[in-house]
């Protein structure tokens, strides 16, 4: 196991209706606010005037930055920045999913620095401090309600790039199940392969003796797996939701990963789809992930024979171990299409011509990955194989 610091200090605010207490948490923060959000949703479901309410109720004064898009763009990031700037906003409260947060701690950090934000995801500046940020959550997937990494799409040359920081963590996320129930069954699958995905990312380690995360790993996966269908098919089911929910952000608040090294190229080998085509997160997840570990799988057969066994309750095979690491692969592949997830390029709608382009940019900074390092041409192959 490495050596690791644990710290993850978001307070998780937990249940039905918890969104009312929304403003006796931000009030801690200071009494002017920006309030962001994606669409008119909200405003529809009633979202925003109980959350409204709440804080007013506090003598919070709101600034108002509505409009975030799905694959959030550095445009409104910057809007954003210049209105917290002139209005002195203490706080940022992100009502939404991974791209209205992800907005939020853009704008956050870069209302903490003179240059321009973008410098933040080329690498040309570090964040040194943010503006502190709440999450009223609203769809489980992203995990960034308590991460402490944002993903921001720049609309010049559609670079989708991360970046993050320890202080861009929220200060407090309030997780309320039934705010899931409004969710199309795409969306909830999107989100179900997202967090898959990222225990998937940690899971994937050449990291030995890491036998506890290890379990907690293939238990959370365990648990998203048995509830999957059960949201799919009964969306206002409380229990199933909260499962769901809950495990949205145990996957991505950094403890299944701790004592040990994960991959993350499936990721960035992933942002290249969305960024250039505009589909979900999850749903370019769900065709990168197989053909990541069909790529992969010969450097540690025997993890992915733990893996199909533990997860997938595939008997090992003793004289075929690769047939069972297969087997699991395949498991994974299957399941994602059952949630409805597109499993190839070609039933996403996307075809080959922008493969090269996509490789070389993945890689652009360096290779991919540390399960085994990829390089352009390995990139190239994973797309080739994800056809
Ligand atoms: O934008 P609104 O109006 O909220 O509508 C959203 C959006 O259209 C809608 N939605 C959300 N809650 C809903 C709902 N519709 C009906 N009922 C509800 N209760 O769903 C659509 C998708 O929302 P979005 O926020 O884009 O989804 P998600 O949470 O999957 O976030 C995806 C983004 O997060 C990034 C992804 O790359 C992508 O840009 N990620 C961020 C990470 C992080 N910061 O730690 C890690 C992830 O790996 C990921 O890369
Ligand atoms: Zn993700």
């Amino acid at each position: 196991m490495q050596d690791f610091i644990f710290q993850n200090s978001t307070k998780i605010i937990f249940g039905k209706q918890k969104e009312q207490l929304v403003g006796q948490e931000a009030v801690v923060y200071g009494k002017k606010l920006l309030l962001h959000y994606g669409g008119g949703r909200i405003k529809q479901s009633g979202l925003y005037d109980t959350v409204v309410k709440s804080l007013q109720d506090q003598g919070i004064e709101i600034i108002e930055l509505g409009g975030v898009q799905p694959n959030p763009r550095v445009s409104l990031v910057r809007e954003g920045v210049a209105l917290c700037k002139e209005h002195d906003i203490n706080f940022i409260l992100a009502i939404g999913g991974g791209s209205v947060i992800d907005s939020a701690k853009a704008i956050a950090a870069g209302t903490k620095y003179d240059g321009d934000v973008w410098d933040f995801f080329t690498g040309k500046a570090a964040i040194s401090e943010c503006l502190p940020i709440g999450v009223v959550l609203t769809i489980p997937a992203a995990g960034s309600e308590s991460s402490s990494g944002t993903v921001i799409t720049n609309e010049d040359g559609w670079y989708k790039k991360s970046s993050g920081h320890n202080t861009m963590r929220p200060q407090f996320a309030i997780l309320n199940p039934e705010l899931s129930y409004t969710l199309p069954a795409y969306q909830t699958a999107c989100g179900i392969t997202d967090m898959m995905a990222h225990i998937l990312e940690r899971y994937f380690t050449n990291e030995k003796n890491v036998d506890l995360t290890d379990r907690l790993c293939e238990a959370a996966l365990r648990a998203i797996i048995h509830n999957a269908h059960t949201v799919l098919e009964e969306p206002t089911n409380y229990d199933a939701r909260a499962e769901i929910m809950w495990s949205g952000t145990i996957a991505h608040n950094d403890l299944l990963g701790t004592g040990r090294i994960g991959d993350w190229g499936s990721h960035d080998i992933e942002h290249e789809i969305s960024g250039i085509y505009d589909i979900a997160h999850g749903a370019g997840l769900a065709i990168i992930f197989p053909a990541w570990m069909k790529y992969v799988y010969k450097h540690d057969v025997n993890r992915f024979v733990q893996f199909a066994n533990r997860v997938w309750n595939i008997e090992i095979d003793m004289n075929n171990l690769e047939k069972t690491a297969l087997a699991g692969i395949k498991k994974t592949e299957e399941f994602f299409k059952s949630i409805g997830m597109p499993i190839t390029l070609k039933e996403a709608e996307i075809g080959e011509e922008h493969l090269e382009e996509m490789a070389k940019k993945a890689t652009e900074n360096g290779p991919l990955g540390n399960f085994i390092k990829l390089y352009e041409t390995d990139v190239y192959q994973i797309y080739r194989l994800a056809k």
